[in-house]
C-alpha cells in the first residue's frame, strides 16, 4: 500500500479523512509505504524554511492519527533518488496530451497563471513512479486523487506491454464516508489547504472554538431540514463530515438531526470533529517536541523505502537497456 501527503500547508480535515485516517486503519493488513511528497510541493512555490518546517510537522501529524512506524515505512520523498530516477524513465512513456488532460493540472495553471512549470505538468508522473517504486496494489487517497492513481496504472500497463511485467497495476481505495470533503465557504469547490479563505476549510490543528466558529459561520440554504440530497451540497457536506467524524453512516446522520434546525446542527458538527482532533493535536505536539525521535523515524523509513525503490529501479533500468555495469 503506498500513499503521500504534500507538506504545502497546513492539513486539513479532509486530509485527514479522505487519507491519513485510512492508511492508520489498513496498516496493520498490508505492507505500507506512506510519504511526505515534498519533491510534489515544489510545483508550486514554496518558502524554504517554511517547507522544511511543514516536512516534520506533517511527519508528527501521521505518527498522532495513529500511524505506526513500526507497520509502515514513514519517509520523505526526496531522501530516496529512485523517485526522481524512475520519474524519468516514465516521462518517456507519457504523452503531453495526456498531461494536459489532467483536471488537476488544468486548475493549478488557473489558479497560478504566472508558475505553469514543467513540474507542475509532470506531477502525475512523479505520483506514478511513487506508487510504482513499492508495486503497491492499493493506493488510499481522497476522490481528487482519482485520475493520478487512473494514469499511474496506464503507465504501469504500457510499461509492462512494452518491456514485459515488471510493475503491480494499483487501483484507488477511495472510502464511502470523507473522501471528498467541500469548502464550508462554497461547498461546490473541494476543502483545500491552498484556500485564501482560512474560513472555507478546517485545520487539523484549529482550536475548539475555531472549529466550531467556522461550522458555524458554513453556508447552507434557506430551506430547514437536515438532509443529505444533491440540491443541498452545504448541508449534505456538513452530514458528510459528521458522519466521517462520528463514525456513522450518512443515513444514521440524518436519523439524528432529523427535525433539529440549522444552527444546532451545525454547532453539534462542530463539537463532534473539535472532540476527534483535541487528542491528535496534543499528540502531535508532543511528537513534534521530540526532534530525534522524529528524525530517526524518517531516517529508517528512508532506509526501508530506499531498498525496496532500489530493486524495482535496478530491475527497470535492465528492463529498459541502461548500462549497469558487471
Ligand atoms: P494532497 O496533499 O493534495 O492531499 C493529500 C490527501 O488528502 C486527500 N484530500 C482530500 N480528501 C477528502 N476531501 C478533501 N477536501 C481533500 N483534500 C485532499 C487527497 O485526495 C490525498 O489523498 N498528489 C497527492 C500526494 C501524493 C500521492 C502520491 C498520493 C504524492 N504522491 C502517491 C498517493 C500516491 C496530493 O496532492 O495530496
Amino acid at each position: 500500500m503506498y500513499s503521500a501527503v504534500q507538506p504545502s500547508g497546513n492539513l486539513t480535515i479532509g486530509n485527514y479523512t479522505g487519507s491519513i485516517r485510512n492508511w492508520v486503519a489498513f496498516q496493520n493488513d498490508y505492507d505500507c509505504y506512506f510519504a511526505i511528497a515534498n519533491m510534489h510541493a515544489i510545483t508550486v512555490r514554496q518558502e524554504p524554511a517554511q517547507l522544511r518546517s511543514r516536512t516534520l510537522e506533517l511527519a508528527a501529524w501521521y505518527l498522532a492519527c495513529g500511524l505506526d512506524a513500526d507497520k509502515c515505512a514513514l519517509y520523505v520523498q526526496s531522501q530516496v533518488p529512485q523517485h526522481a530516477e524512475l520519474t524519468w524513465v516514465l516521462n518517456s512513456l507519457t504523452y503531453v496530451g495526456e498531461m494536459q488532460r489532467m483536471t488537476q493540472f488544468k486548475d493549478k495553471c488557473a489558479r497560478h497563471a504566472d508558475n505553469i512549470n514543467m513540474g507542475l505538468m509532470d506531477y502525475p508522473v512523479l505520483m506514478a513512479a511513487d506508487i510504482l517504486l513499492y508495486l503497491a496494489d492499493y493506493v488510499p487517497v481522497g476522490v481528487d486523487q482519482k485520475q493520478h492513481v487512473e494514469i499511474a496504472r496506464d503507465i504501469a500497463l504500457r510499461f509492462n506491454n512494452r518491456y514485459s511485467e515488471t510493475f503491480r497495476i494499483p487501483e484507488p481505495l477511495i472510502l464511502k464516508t470523507g473522501a471528498k470533503i467541500m469548502s464550508l465557504q462554497d461547498p461546490s469547490k473541494k476543502m483545500s489547504k491552498s484556500d485564501e479563505n482560512p474560513n472555507a476549510c478546517v485545520f487539523l490543528a484549529d482550536d475548539r472554538d475555531t472549529v466550531i466558529r467556522k461550522f458555524r459561520r458554513a453556508v447552507t440554504d434557506s430551506d430547514n431540514r437536515v438532509v443529505f440530497s444533491e440540491e443541498k451540497q452545504g448541508i449534505s457536506n456538513l452530514l458528510g463530515i459528521y458522519a466521517a467524524f462520528a463514525g456513522v453512516g450518512i443515513e444514521e446522520a440524518e436519523k439524528t438531526f432529523a427535525g433539529v434546525g440549522y444552527g444546532e446542527f451545525k454547532t453539534a458538527v462542530g463539537e463532534t470533529v473539535a472532540d476527534v482532533l483535541a487528542p491528535i493535536q496534543a499528540e502531535q505536539k508532543r511528537i513534534l517536541a521530540d526532534k530525534d525521535y522524529l528524525n530517526g523515524i524518517l531516517k529508517s523509513g528512508a532506509e526501508r523505502a530506499y531498498k525496496a525503490a532500489r530493486k524495482t529501479l535496478s530491475k527497470v533500468y535492465r528492463k529498459v537497456g541502461f548500462f549497469q555495469g558487471d
